[in-house]
């Protein structure tokens, strides 16, 4: 049989978070912002991260793609909320998948932008810090 994106290859969970997303939107004074595309389809994902003493206080994102893709984005935010920073060192593409109760083989690479994006938000927030920490200084 042809593997194809019927919607029956889709865990309830997934099919949950595509059709009813948790923290969609944009946070304006966000401390981390990572903007990642996946290469093998073009989809775009923009995550927005808020830091409180160490803890994501906030998180929220826009994603133009599939709905694996907007599943683990809107999974992924359900995960990191909450957590330290230390913590989201855990948090990989694999965990995202398992919290949805898995992925069909083929969109196994959605996943990944939800991680990307996840690392270039710390990317970001990091980098951000480090100025604020630098205009202290000067
Ligand atoms: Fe592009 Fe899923 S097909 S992220």
């Amino acid at each position: 049989m042809k593997e194809g994106h019927q919607f029956n290859q889709y865990s309830p969970k997934v099919i949950d978070h595509f059709t009813n997303p948790r923290n969609v939107g944009e946070i304006e004074d966000a401390d981390g912002v990572g903007e990642v595309g996946n290469p093998v389809c073009g989809d775009l994902m923009k995550l927005y991260i808020k830091v409180k003493n160490g803890k994501i206080e906030d998180a929220k994102f826009k994603t133009f793609g599939c709905c694996a893709a907007i599943a683990t984005s809107s999974m992924l935010t359900e995960l990191i909320k909450g957590k330290t920073l230390s913590e989201l060192k855990e948090i990989t593409n694999k965990v995202v998948t398992e919290a949805l109760d898995g992925l069909p083989r083929v969109k196994l690479h959605c996943s990944v932008l939800a991680e990307d994006a996840l690392k270039a938000a710390l990317k970001d927030y990091y980098k951000k810090q480090n100025k604020e920490n630098q205009d202290e200084t000067n």
